[in-house]
């Protein structure tokens, strides 16, 4: 059994009613609860966190990060801007998952560059909440005791 964090950045808690156009129609608690299910069904637990501010981000990572063994992250705009979060997750040393839900290379330029993407063991963008599941999958794959995340990013095989 493996313990998965998974921390949503800002204006996530106001997924369904915005911008549908590009973040979908599902709202944050319908893709947490998907989470808890599927996770479950893997033998693994879920802890969920949604926070607007930067702070208390980097708080609860610095407190519930050391317990946990793998990290699922949209930082939301925090992702172009903050090395904030991306040192607390440095800190707590934690293998982390990066995911949107729109393909954020397909946007404006600025959302072009994740503060996060080089620390991550990979990223799962632009498919809407679906995307959140395919990082699951990701995360027990990576749970698997025979799996290590270096042997995850060595493409050679
Ligand atoms: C996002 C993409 C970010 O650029 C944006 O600021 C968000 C959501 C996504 O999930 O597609 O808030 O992280």
């Amino acid at each position: 059994m493996g313990r998965i964090l998974v921390i949503h950045g800002p204006n996530l808690n106001l997924l369904g009613q915005r911008e549908r156009q590009i973040y979908g129609q599902t709202s944050l608690a319908a893709i947490n609860q998907l989470l808890c299910e599927c996770a479950r069904q893997d033998g693994h637990e879920v802890e969920i966190f949604q926070s607007n501010h930067a702070g208390e981000l980097v708080d609860y990572l610095q407190h519930r990060g050391p317990q946990a063994d793998i990290l699922i992250i949209n930082p939301a705009a925090y992702t172009h801007t903050s090395v904030a979060i991306r040192d607390a997750i440095l800190a707590v040393n934690i293998p982390a998952i990066e995911v949107h839900l729109s393909n954020v290379y397909q946007r404006e330029s600025f959302r072009q560059h994740s503060y996060f993407a080089d620390i991550a063991v990979g990223q799962v963008a632009g498919f809407g909440p679906h995307s959140y599941l395919l990082a699951l999958q990701a995360a027990c794959y990576l749970l698997q005791p025979q799996v290590d995340d270096s042997a995850a990013r060595d493409s050679s095989g």
